[in-house]
């Protein structure tokens, strides 16, 4: 099994500070921001990770995380050249994975303190070529995609609505995945959205439409660290934790 980090992306929604440095080396308590995802993969077993990342702050990261050495993983670098998309930021990890291997692919803002490996361990039982997303329970689901669940079969999701003014379940798709191999063949095949980004969410209602889309629940604290006040809160959270 091996990890994915997504690293790109602008940061836009955190202007101005995000044209300084990118988001995911903004502080969060003691440390960047990417080191917490790291941790939860080291955790869970995973040491070979690989981060994808917009080529502005390239040299920052590898000036900071270096090989990995020092936080107990091997890290390759991708290089994202526009902002095309979490799906595209994705794609750019083939090749890192052979073949029918699976892996986990965490979005670099969401910071979180369940231990992943019983989800990776029951990703595994799973048939092959099909995913599975983390779910959290949440007060206001309309910043986040917002699963639709299977009546009839338990543990499925059917669609997954993105950013929903009325959200049909009051539970957020996190930025956990777990995929094998043949997520890419899905991303070749996706068209770019209306904001023109391959969008994740349109990927995995490619698995949902074909009732292969499982999901767990996260059960400890979790944030998207990518607005101001999250930022913040995950600061509090985190310097309590790792102090
Ligand atoms: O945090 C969970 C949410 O993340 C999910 O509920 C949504 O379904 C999912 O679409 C995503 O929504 P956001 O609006 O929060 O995504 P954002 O554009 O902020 O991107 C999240 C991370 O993905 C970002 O921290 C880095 C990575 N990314 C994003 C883009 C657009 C890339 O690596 N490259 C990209 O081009």
């Amino acid at each position: 099994m091996k990890g994915i980090v997504l690293a790109g992306g602008t940061g836009t929604r955190m202007y101005p500070l995000t044209r300084l440095i990118n988001k995911h080396l903004l502080p969060v308590g003691k440390y960047p921001m990417i080191v917490y995802g790291i941790d939860r993969l080291r955790k869970a077993g995973i040491t070979d990770i690989i981060i994808v990342i917009g080529k502005q702050f390239s040299g920052l990261y590898a000036g900071f995380l270096g090989s990995g050495m020092e936080f107990g993983v091997n890290i390759a670098y991708r290089i994202q050249e526009e902002a095309g998309g979490i799906a595209e930021a994705l794609g750019l990890a083939r090749g890192f994975v052979a073949d029918g291997e699976r892996f986990v692919v965490l979005l670099g803002d969401n910071l979180f303190m369940d231990d992943l490996t019983p989800f990776v361990s029951s990703y595994e039982l799973q048939p092959e070529g099909t995913a599975k997303v983390l779910l959290k329970h949440v007060n206001d689901a309309r910043r986040y995609g917002v699963p639709v669940f299977d009546e009839k079969q338990q543990g499925l999701i059917t669609t997954i609505e993105e950013k929903p003014a009325v959200p049909k379940s009051s539970y957020c798709v996190t930025g956990i995945y777990m995929y094998d191999t043949a997520v890419f063949d899905i991303i070749s095949q996706i068209r770019p959205s209306e904001r023109g980004e391959l969008e994740i969410t349109d990927v995995n209602n490619v698995y949902a439409g074909q009732g292969k889309l499982e999901y767990d629940i996260l059960q400890k604290w979790w944030i998207d660290a990518g607005t101001f006040e999250s930022l913040q809160e995950a600061g509090r959270r985190m310097k309590g934790m790792f102090p």
